[in-house]
């Protein structure tokens, strides 16, 4: 983390979990624990029909809820889709764009994680952008090839300003929701990498500027390492972000003095 220059943000990524009464279940849970949260944002991004009983739920938890997708264009003949218009308009300040379950299992595309970047900042949205290898791709050696390409066509046309509302993540396929964390100095290498693209891309002040978040097994056992890497700022957190308790316990790994 670098508090100086940028946001540490600690974000729940529910995925096709936890109904409204769940939902409510587990702010009170929060509540009753009462997170330190005085250096980071929180943000726990939820299932679209859970939007508005979260943004009840946790109100006065100080924490932000965001969407786990959103379709690009602005409205029209799109059965089943949500638009940032509609996401912006429940009071959603945060979505995932590109999520590698979205990429795996729905065919989301870098052009379409592109296109989906743009809708959300038009919006005023802050996207979260997910970038990351699988197994295969790091036994080739192609990583950062493989992030650098991400990244830079995920933001593509994205003005400097506007860059500065993205958020990040770098979740390696191979981490999530397998128990196997990659190491501070694997997680560390990638986040260094991804903060030097945007460089390159935007120059030495808005890259700085970036929230850059890890992804992938974070639990509270493994939080505090990985948060004290200076190009990680924070996580975006699965199955620990379940748990009230758990999920409490890495925001206040995110929050020592
Ligand atoms: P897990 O924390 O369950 O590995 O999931 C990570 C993730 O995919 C967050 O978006």
């Amino acid at each position: 983390m670098n508090r100086r220059y940028r946001k540490t943000i600690i974000a729940g990524n529910w995925k096709m979990n936890m109904t409204a009464s769940e939902t409510r279940k587990f702010a009170e849970d929060m509540r009753a624990i009462a997170p330190r949260a005085k250096w980071c944002e929180v943000v726990v991004c939820v299932p679209a029909c859970n939007i508005t009983a979260a943004t009840k739920a946790f109100k006065d938890l100080h924490v932000s809820v965001g969407a786990e997708n959103l379709y690009y264009e602005k409205s029209g003949a799109f059965t089943g889709e949500i638009s940032a218009d509609m996401l912006k308009d429940l009071g959603v300040k945060y979505v995932i764009i590109g999520h590698s379950e979205r990429r795996q299992y729905f065919g989301e595309t870098d052009f379409s994680v592109n296109k989906k970047v743009h809708a959300a900042l038009e919006a005023g949205m802050h996207p979260i952008i997910c970038v990351g290898e699988s197994l295969e791709q790091r036994e080739l050696g192609i990583t950062m090839e493989l992030i650098a390409l991400q990244v830079k066509s995920a933001l593509a046309g994205v003005s400097a300003e506007k860059v500065r509302k993205c958020v990040i993540a770098y979740e390696p396929v191979w981490a999530i929701g397998t128990g196997k964390t990659a190491t501070s100095e694997q997680a560390a290498e990638v986040c260094t990498f991804i903060r030097t693209t945007v460089r390159h891309l935007y120059g030495a002040r808005v890259a700085r500027s970036v929230t850059i978040q890890y992804g992938g097994s974070m639990k509270p056992a493994n939080a505090a390492e990985l948060l004290s890497q200076p190009d990680i700022d924070g996580g975006l957190i699965g199955g620990a972000a379940l748990k009230a308790k758990d999920f409490v316990e890495i925001i206040n790994a995110a929050n020592q003095d």
